[in-house]
């Protein structure tokens, strides 16, 4: 599997439909999949499927995350503990787009209770199809990574 097209995912209870209508688009797209569950509706805890996708991108195993809940602020609170994730929760295509174009975002996190199916997609393909635009963006991140490194044991 490519690691420059894998995307890691995950999702909880309140987020498997919109997980799996954002993973067929990107298999669609050409990215490679790797699904950390969950996989019914029984209740679990976000925590534990968020970090599964953060060591993944945190490590580069992953180039992307994808992280579903109810309202996708459990996950991104989890993944962005992560060293190296910088996870994004967004609720509009034009915050999609902006956060991989000025942070480098790595982790898209949606709240299907919060933007549903059509909405929730969309937003996904504004987020994998937008690239880093470098530049004075690049000395911002590098001071995301600079205080992460600061906070760290
Ligand atoms: C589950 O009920 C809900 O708390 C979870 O999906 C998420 O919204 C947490 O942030």
């Amino acid at each position: 599997m490519s690691t420059q097209k894998k995307v890691a995912i995950a999702c909880d209870h309140a987020g498997t439909e919109l997980k799996k209508a954002v993973a067929a688009m990107l298999e669609k797209r050409g990215f490679a999949i790797e699904d950390f569950g969950t996989h019914g509706n029984d209740s679990v805890d976000y925590p534990d499927f968020a970090s599964e996708v953060s060591r993944r991108v945190g490590s580069g195993d992953a180039a992307f995350g994808l992280l579903v809940c109810g309202t996708g602020i459990g996950m991104s609170i989890v993944a962005n503990k992560y060293r190296g994730v910088r996870a994004a929760l967004c609720h509009t295509e034009f915050e999609a787009r902006a956060t991989r174009q000025h942070n480098d975002a790595n982790v898209l996190c949606l709240g299907e209770r919060v933007v549903g199916l059509g909405l929730g997609v969309a937003i996904a393909e504004a987020f994998y199809d937008t690239q880093f635009e470098g530049g004075r963006h690049m000395r911002r991140v590098q001071k995301i990574a600079d205080a992460e490194a600061e906070n760290s044991r």
